[in-house]
């Protein structure tokens, strides 16, 4: 698909050279959009009883007249928010699924649209336009547009296309995100994770390390190890360089939660879906994904990403409850529940990160069904100390369309972490599960603004429409890129 901006002319949208029109419409607009043709159209549908203007109302219409176009879908707004846009034009996509749409043009009636607009357009078509088949190449291929249109007066054309430009960058990276993450775990493994970062490593000019169980002993992260332990399945500790800007400019450090099948461990998860326990690396494909947008949209900062990768298995040398492991910190744990496994990978790459002296260190991971209780499957759970910090990706997350939401670091809730036998328990109580599992990991990120996502409740969907979603690759690109600008 080829995304472009197009130049509205005076002859309105009736002579807009594209097989297929989608015009979005405000909600309360009565149908006066300014331009003839489709203001023609609209009253006569009014007139007719077949539109009314409410968020949410859909209209396919075959050769409508007066217009080039041969498909015309009208969608109509809540408001003119990207946001609303975004929501518009996805239910217009549904309405055009199965068809020989070839080329599609875009407009927002009566709106200036913003980057915000046409970066939600390239990623709406492109969630309509996703198709697993690693697996299933049997899976019935969707009739892709070849070239999509946003149009726009000459003076929003600068904003547009940039939005556009930053849209491809995004979805390149969702679109590897949701394709590593809906793969099964006999496909992604650790190993295989290695080599998808040795292949983006090659083809954008990233330095890439990936160190193997040897290596990973050597830097003395036994907590990590103590999760790999019960698997044939050997594990990986991959480092992505990203140099965007000046060798001695502090980096940001992204670091994703690798578990490429969560069994529960010895302390065994309860049988009903648990094959959605492949979705445990989602963390680290977001950062993966993360970094193929940055690694095209090249701003002028420096990125590393850190994923220890492992599975979670039961087995007669896994990992039992009660046993105490050392981290590279130097802290013990007492590993209570082997399930918890995600802040024992975790907390050793924290760690890690600390050779890099970030600006910032934020990790993703799907760390507890606690945090879906609270917040559910819209925002993912937000943790940090450091308010800066926090702001801005509550920011970066707000224009992203990729929301998130900030819990409580209080300290009274590190005491649930207290072991009689180790520094730490690395689980406490049932109650606040999302914000102990924070308060662990903010034990070792001590060196370095820190900040926490969980992802448990918006990574991937269950039920009919089962599958990665990609997110938050949207919001820490939006995140990467803000803190370049910053500059
Ligand atoms: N990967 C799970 C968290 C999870 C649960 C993600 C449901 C997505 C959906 C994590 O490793 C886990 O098992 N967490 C436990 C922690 C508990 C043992 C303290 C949980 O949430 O039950
Ligand atoms: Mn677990
Ligand atoms: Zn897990």
């Amino acid at each position: 698909m080829n995304f472009q901006a197009l130049a509205a002319t005076a002859d309105g949208l009736a002579t807009v050279a594209a097989d297929t029109l989608i015009a979005v419409l405000l909600a309360d607009g009565e149908g006066k959009t300014g331009d003839a043709a489709l203001d023609a159209v609209l009253a006569q549908l009014v007139k007719q009883g077949d539109l009314e203007f409410k968020a949410g109302r859909t209209l396919y219409l075959n050769a409508p007249e007066g217009f080039k176009a041969v498909r015309l879908v009208l969608s109509v707004a809540k408001n003119g928010s990207a946001k609303a846009f975004r929501a518009a034009v996805s239910g217009a996509l549904a309405l055009l699924k199965g068809r020989g749409v070839k080329h599609l043009a875009v407009t927002l009636a009566g709106v200036a649209p913003e980057a915000g607009h046409a970066e939600a357009l390239v990623l709406a078509v492109d969630q309509h336009a996703y198709l697993y088949t690693a697996t299933k190449p049997s899976a019935d291929k969707p009739v892709l547009p070849v070239k999509v249109s946003m149009l726009a007066e000459k003076a929003s054309m600068p904003a547009v296309k940039a939005g556009l430009a930053l849209g491809e960058g995004i979805a390149a990276g969702v679109g590897l995100a949701r394709d590593c993450a809906n793969l099964p775990a006999n496909v992604c493994t650790p190993t295989y994770l290695g080599e998808q970062a040795k292949a983006l490593g090659s083809e954008f000019d990233l330095s890439v390390q990936v160190l193997d169980r040897k290596a990973i002993e050597k830097l003395g992260m036994g907590s990590f190890l103590a999760v790999a332990k019960g698997s044939e399945e050997p594990p990986r500790f991959i480092v992505i360089e990203y140099q965007g800007a000046a060798k001695k400019e502090a980096p940001l450090v992204l670091v994703g939660k690798g578990i490429t099948f969560d069994t529960g461990g010895i302390s065994l998860k309860p049988g009903a879906d648990m094959d959605e326990m492949k979705f445990d690396m989602c963390g680290a494909a977001s950062v993966l994904g993360t970094v193929r947008a940055v690694a095209q949209l090249k701003p002028k900062v420096n990125l590393v990403a850190l994923i220890p990768t492992c599975e979670n298995m039961p087995s007669g040398v896994a990992v039992k409850p009660g046993d105490v492991v050392t981290s590279m910190s130097g802290q013990t744990i007492e590993i209570l529940n082997t399930d918890a496994e995600g802040r024992l990978i975790l907390c050793d790459a924290l760690t890690y990160a600390e050779r890099f002296k970030p600006a910032a260190v934020v990790d993703v991971a799907t760390l507890t069904g606690a945090c879906v209780v609270a917040l559910g499957h819209h925002h993912a759970g937000l943790f940090a100390a450091d308010d800066t910090l926090a702001a801005d990706l509550l920011t970066a997350s707000t224009v992203a369309l990729d929301p998130c939401w900030r819990m409580p670091l209080d300290e009274e809730y590190d005491e649930a972490l207290k072991s009689n036998f180790a520094d730490m328990a690395n689980v406490g109580a049932r109650a606040g599960g999302a914000i102990t599992a924070a308060k662990f990991l903010q034990r070792y990120a001590k060196q370095y603004p820190w900040a926490h996502l969980d992802i448990a409740g918006v990574a991937y969907r269950s039920g009919p429409q089962k599958g990665a979603t990609g997110r938050p690759v949207g919001l820490l690109t939006h995140f990467v890129l803000s803190r370049a600008a910053k500059r």
